[in-house]
């Protein structure tokens, strides 16, 4: 009997898609670096379905049924191109090398070219979902060679989430585009827990609503167009109590954000690609600041507390508790627009970019469950892009007929965003008045106001440029680039 697909680095995430595979009636080959975790997972886990352990990666290469599919479930970087050097020599052409990790797109682009040359497939999968989703289905974003998805795809598709009965999972583009749009997937996902961090702070710092009461409000906005995976753990979370101090679990954790490093990509790719994504990239410099402990503990010294010693403005404190609420959960939504807009005008970028022909439509289709972002929402960005059509593959760079320019465009989110804007100014003016960061609510609505703006600055900051650079203009009233002999007679020359 030979395997279906084989599944090497048995940590919780690959064994959990090992699981996962056997459930759905796949025979799985296992193999981790060490024996004893591939032993663990058979005698814990027997029961899910057929397994085959093997000691090394050579037998794990010999227990595979052809084309072989060998799945990769080890950690980003350096180990991954330690697997895969191990891995070449044993196998064949058309055989299948699938990298499971969050793993950034540039190496999976190498990757690709490289196992290419040898006639192998090479796909960097992007899986979100965390281990529960690894084991009961997760969001699934397949690169790499279009021929490639053939014999993996159903697998793929069998063991992802399902949105109903779409499988959450389709063929995205050639070689790092999976891995890309996770790598957008997780920037988003940090932009989404930032707006409910700065929800939950207003909410407390401004409006004096504790943890435990603050739990029903996201629990009652779950029941709105917000209604979410994260604003439904985001209840979860502040409803918990710690045992040992009897305080709100919320006020026991270190205010110190990590992060493993896809959101930091994400800014950085944005600023590669000319993509303004600013909310996503705000997001990041908000968990980088809380976590520069000694700098802030000094600040709170020599230039003094914040938020508290500043009362509400009174515009604030004349609203009414429950207008106030609602205020906030306006401008959590519409910032959580602009994320959303910004994220996807980004993957546009990269497609044109990298040669990609990504399907925004589909794409939004793949976060509607299984994945951390996974929302109701992303049903109504799903629709505003035509739907889902995996047989839609527009040429790289474009957006497929009908589809808007901009996320923001799309009728539904316009109008919901000219709604949420007098309520989004009151908050980003209340948070700025009190002294609350509010980071990426107000920098969403600066992307708002200055995406519709008539006349932006830029203007100056061209004649600037020209000033001390000569790096010349454009005009608005005549084609051509023009130069003004700023330190000369201050004409003008064609330039
Ligand atoms: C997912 C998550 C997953 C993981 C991130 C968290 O989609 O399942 O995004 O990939 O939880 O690595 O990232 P940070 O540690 O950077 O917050």
């Amino acid at each position: 009997m030979k395997a279906d697909i084989g599944v090497t680095g048995l940590a919780v995430m690959g064994a959990n898609l090992a699981r996962n595979f056997a459930r759905h009636g796949y025979t799985v080959a296992l193999h981790n670096r060490s024996r004893a975790r591939t032993d663990a997972l058979v005698a814990e886990h027997g029961e899910d379905g057929t397994f085959i352990p093997t000691e090394t990666l050579a037998e794990l290469v010999e227990s595979l049924a052809t084309p072989r599919r060998v799945l990769l479930m080890v950690q980003a970087g350096r180990p991954v191109d330690d697997v895969i050097d191990q891995l070449v020599p044993l196998l064949e052409a058309g055989d299948i090398v699938i990298d499971a990790g969050n793993s950034h797109y540039e190496d999976t682009r190498r990757r690709e070219a490289a196992l290419a040359a040898k006639d192998l497939h090479f796909v960097g999968i992007g899986v979100s979902g965390g281990e529960e989703g690894a084991l009961n289905g997760p969001a699934i974003m397949p690169g790499g060679p279009r021929e490639s998805y053939e014999a993996l795809g159903p697998l793929l598709e069998d063991i992802s989430a399902k949105y109903e009965g779409d499988p959450c999972c389709a063929w995205i583009g050639t070689d790092g585009a999976g891995h890309f749009v996770k790598m957008v997937h997780n920037g988003i996902e940090y932009a989404d827990m930032q707006v409910i961090g700065e929800a939950y702070d207003l909410l407390r710092s401004v409006g004096g609503v504790e943890p435990a009461e603050q739990a029903v409000i996201f629990e009652q906005w779950n029941r709105t167009e917000l209604r979410s995976y994260l604003i439904e753990i985001t209840a979860d979370v502040l409803s918990q109590v710690d045992v040992a101090t009897g305080q709100p679990m919320v006020d026991v954790i270190v205010d110190e954000a990590g992060q493993k490093g896809t959101g930091r990509w994400t800014a950085i790719s944005g600023l590669d690609l000319g993509a303004p994504v600013a909310a996503i990239a705000e997001s990041v410099f908000a968990r980088s600041l809380s976590s520069q402990t000694a700098a802030r503990s000094t600040a709170r010294e020599v230039l003094g507390a914040g938020a508290d010693d500043v009362s509400a403005p009174q515009e604030l404190q004349d609203r009414d508790h429950e207008a106030f609420v609602e205020d906030v959960r306006l401008a959590l939504y519409a910032s959580k627009l602009v994320s959303y807009a910004q994220g996807l005008d980004m993957l546009s970028a990269a497609a044109a970019q990298y040669g990609w022909s990504l399907d925004l439509g589909t794409i939004a289709s793949l976060w509607r469950n299984g994945c951390i972002i996974r929302a109701d929402l992303l049903d109504t960005i799903m629709k505003a892009y035509g739907g889902r059509d995996t047989s839609r593959h527009p040429e790289p760079g474009t957006l497929a007929e009908g589809q808007p320019l901009n996320l923001l465009f799309a009728p539904e989110f316009s109008q919901a965003l000219a709604a949420a804007v007098p309520a989004w100014r009151r908050v980003v003016a209340a948070a700025v008045s009190a002294g609350v960061p509010v980071p990426v609510f107000s920098s969403a609505l600066a992307y708002y106001d200055g995406l519709r703006r008539d006349r932006l600055p830029a203007a100056l900051t061209q004649g600037l440029r020209d000033y001390f650079g000569a790096h010349t203009y454009r005009r608005v009233d005549r084609e051509g680039t023009f130069h003004t002999l700023w330190s000369g007679d201050r004409s003008e020359i064609s330039a």
